[in-house]
């Protein structure tokens, strides 16, 4: 079988948990995105660099980067012994809960497909890439590797993801906010998230996952905006422990979005373990007011003594990862 000896694949951004869907519901998105090259290399084990925008400021320990340990997962499984080189265009800001980790190890692990034409199907890269990931969560491989809108389960028999992914709507546009705020990592924001849920959160939010899974998969805007922002357990949680900045308590943000959507119809959330921000809007209906709504989100901020270091205009991506380039050997 003829095979490449270098491919490059383009991979988006994502949104996890979208609200009250903690670890099962996420999202591509077109803006941010990065790209991997892996090749083969006469050496052995795996050689990662890093370029691009945020290339000198992320971690290139081969030891713990996400994409490196993706792939060596995929390669003890499959047994596969030749040395690997990843370049990694790191175009996505870091530890702003816009899925870098996950990206890069989903895109280590659709290359490495395409590369060694491995014919895995998407479930087993979700399944490979979540190796990346803090506690191997899925939620942010799930969109890189899938695109579009997805709700990843593991599944009780097996054990091994699956991913129902759908179309997102064509009405349905993001503004992301990226503040200046540092986040520690996501693996400590993990831990403000609590053990024990109380009942009543726990039916509130299910009833949630459940309204915005339809909103997504019936094109229904109104739906999405209705019960996105609503999550009283994980962002309430992280919200109290100041994940998201030092004076971004749940209160603080409760009313941010109380007053987006009665004001405006638009839907805040925290992107994945934050510190961003999501602004969902109908296009054909808010167009006219998501610059007023961003304006206040950004007031917001400089009361608090923060600015956005980024802003992306975008809308999610309806393709996942997938191979710009290759070269035959
Ligand atoms: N579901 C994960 C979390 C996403 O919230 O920790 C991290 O980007």
């Amino acid at each position: 079988m003829r095979r490449w000896n270098a491919v490059t694949v383009w991979v988006p951004s994502s949104s996890a948990n979208l609200g009250p869907g903690f670890d099962v519901l996420s999202i591509a998105l077109r803006e941010p995105s990065l790209r991997v090259s892996l090749s083969l290399s006469d050496g052995d084990g795996i050689r990662v660099l890093l370029k691009g925008k945020y290339g000198g400021s992320v971690n290139a320990d081969p030891e713990t980067h996400s994409g490196c340990r993706a792939l060596r997962a995929l390669m003890a499984k499959y047994d596969i012994n030749e040395g690997l080189e990843m370049v990694v265009y790191v175009d996505i800001p870091p530890k702003k809960g816009l899925g870098l980790s996950g990206a890069e190890a989903a895109g280590a692990v659709v290359a490495a497909n395409e590369l060694l034409s491995l014919g895995l199907s998407k479930d087993d890269m979700v399944h490979y890439a979540s190796y990346g990931e803090p506690e191997g969560h899925m939620d942010n491989v799930s969109a890189s590797v899938c695109g579009g809108f997805n709700i990843v389960v593991r599944d009780y028999i097996t054990g091994m993801p699956r991913v129902y992914s759908f179309r997102p709507p064509s009405d349905l546009g993001t503004v992301v906010i990226v503040p200046n705020v540092e986040k520690k990592s996501t693996r400590d924001a993990r831990k403000a998230v609590p053990d024990f849920v109380h009942k009543s959160d726990m039916v509130g939010n299910v009833s949630r996952v459940a309204a915005v899974s339809v909103g997504f998969v019936t094109g229904d805007v109104d739906c999405i905006l209705r019960n996105i922002a609503w999550d009283t357990v994980v962002e309430r949680s992280r919200a109290d422990s100041q994940v998201y900045g030092s004076g971004i308590d749940w209160k603080f943000l409760e009313e941010e979005k109380l007053y987006l959507f009665k004001k405006y119809g638009i839907a805040e959330t925290i992107s994945g373990a934050g510190p961003s921000r999501i602004l969902w809007y109908s296009i054909s209906r808010h167009s006219q007011v998501i610059d007023e709504a961003l304006g206040y989100v950004l007031d917001r901020l400089k009361e608090l003594g923060y600015e956005a270091e980024a802003i992306f205009k975008t809308y999610p991506s309806e393709i996942g990862a997938y191979k710009t380039s290759e070269q035959y050997e």
